[in-house]
């Protein structure tokens, strides 16, 4: 009986080794060119500034969709497709988030002023007839009582 179970916890173990070692392989051998489709990073940004967020730089893209998800607020969406030059919003509210430039020409989103309510996620997202490239950024807004800390901490020394 007790053998037998032995017996079992080995060939768990054989398999689950078996299972790593395939795991961790498949990892090594990832496509770097897909790792860099994907991208987030941690934006820092001062209330009543300006920020523009770039989306992924790859220059050929059927369709550009940032996905911009804020608190208490609907996801809103604002994409533009190139075959037919056509731009559109849904549930896009805030009039101080807008494309940076035409987006024909570049598609990197605009905050002017940046405020409080903007801190949240930031998604773009490029479809090409070479796959989908994201870029995402976790916005922090830092509010005024950030420098009024600064100086208060400077003041101390
Ligand atoms: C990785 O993928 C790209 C396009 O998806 C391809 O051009 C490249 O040859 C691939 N590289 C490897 C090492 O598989
Ligand atoms: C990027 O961040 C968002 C929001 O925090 C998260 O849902 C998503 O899974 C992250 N993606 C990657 C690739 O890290
Ligand atoms: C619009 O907002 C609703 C409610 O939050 C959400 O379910 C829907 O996905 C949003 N549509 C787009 C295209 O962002
Ligand atoms: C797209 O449309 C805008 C006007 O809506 C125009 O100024 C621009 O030249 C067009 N771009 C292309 C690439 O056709
Ligand atoms: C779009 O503009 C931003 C900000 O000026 C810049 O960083 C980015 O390289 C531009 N992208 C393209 C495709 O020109």
């Amino acid at each position: 009986m007790l053998c037998t179970w032995k017996t079992s916890d080995l060939q768990l173990l054989l398999i689950l080794t078996v299972f790593l070692v395939a795991a961790l392989s498949m990892v090594g051998k990832q496509n770097d060119s897909k790792r860099l489709a994907e991208v987030n990073s941690s934006q820092p940004v001062r209330v009543d500034t300006k920020i523009v967020l770039s989306c992924h730089p790859i220059p050929t893209s059927v369709l550009v969709t940032w996905e911009i998800i804020l608190r208490d607020k609907p996801l809103c969406t604002k994409a533009y497709r190139s075959d037919n030059n056509v731009t559109k919003e849904v549930n896009c509210t805030d009039k101080r988030i807008t494309w940076a430039f035409r987006p024909d020409q570049n598609s990197s989103l605009l905050i002017d002023p940046v405020a409080i309510t903007h801190d949240g996620y930031y998604r773009c997202l490029k479809a090409t007839p070479d796959g989908n490239f994201h870029r995402g950024y976790n916005l922090q807004v830092l509010g005024k009582e950030h420098h009024i800390l600064w100086y208060f901490r400077s003041y101390l020394g």
